[in-house]
């Protein structure tokens, strides 16, 4: 497996690099025929190469629409259909769980939808690379891995550097929205997000939404409906 070192976050090693703590476990997971044929006859027309290359949106999708990034997308059917029903915007959908790309890839061509670009790897990584300081419209993280053991809390997307990192790339009147469906995870966001200034909870009571509109039912959200776990939707704006 390829370790990923960086300079910023350090273990006291002597180099002073440390292994990147990854808020996802690469699973095998079986590719479909479907999928297999998807990641190699529709990866051209729908993937983000793998480069270090600042992405250039104009390029990627050929318009100038606002761009909202989803990240951790899972099987992909939340994505097409929320990219479906607003061709006015576009989509940069990441996953690292390269059947769940081959699902989307399918669902992409099946429905015609044009509006959406795949990227299947870290989306930290993309974000801190690749994506253009105060580019993006939008974030959508939903459902992230709740990594519900304390010694894995770590490992949680959702923590105060990673929403540093978001601000610096989202514009300003950007909306971030996250839904989980793991309750000490949902009070865990609220924290991270209690008192910046660079961001406004739209809850009227400060903490949470009803599911919006533009959000579907995700595959994982259906999960934790049968498990009988609430959902919890956090809409913030990103302030000017
Ligand atoms: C619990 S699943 C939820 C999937 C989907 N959003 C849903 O609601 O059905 C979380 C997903 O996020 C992906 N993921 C976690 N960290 C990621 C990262 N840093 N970059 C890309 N994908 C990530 C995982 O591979 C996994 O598929």
């Amino acid at each position: 497996m390829t370790r990923v070192f960086h300079k910023t976050e350090t273990d006291g090693n002597a180099a002073g690099y440390r292994r990147r703590v990854r808020s996802f476990v690469l699973r095998a997971g079986r590719l479909t025929e479907g999928q297999s044929r998807a990641l190699k006859e529709l990866w051209p027309l729908y993937g983000v190469d793998t480069s270090e290359d600042k992405l250039d949106f104009w390029t990627l999708f050929g318009n100038e629409q606002p761009v909202i990034m989803e990240i951790g997308f899972g099987n992909g059917d939340a994505t097409w259909q929320m990219a479906s029903a607003h061709p006015e915007e576009n989509y940069l959908a990441v996953e690292v769980h390269r059947p769940g790309v081959g699902h989307l890839l399918l669902k992409l061509e099946e429905h015609a939808v044009s509006n959406v670009r795949i990227a299947c790897e870290d989306a930290v990584e993309l974000l801190d690379k690749r994506v253009p300081v105060a580019s993006l419209a939008g974030v959508r993280i939903y459902f992230p891995d709740p990594w519900p053991k304390k010694r894995h809390h770590k490992r949680r997307i959702i923590q105060s550097r990673f929403v540093d990192l978001l601000v610096e790339k989202m514009l300003p009147g950007a909306i971030l929205h996250m839904a989980t469906d793991w309750e000490p995870y949902a009070e865990h966001m609220l924290e991270v997000m209690h008192n910046r200034q660079d961001f406004e909870n739209l809850s009227p009571d400060g903490r949470f939404v009803s599911k919006p509109d533009w959000r579907p039912v995700t595959k994982y959200e259906k999960r934790g409906e049968r498990l009988g776990h609430g959902v919890f939707d956090l809409v913030f704006r990103r302030t000017a």
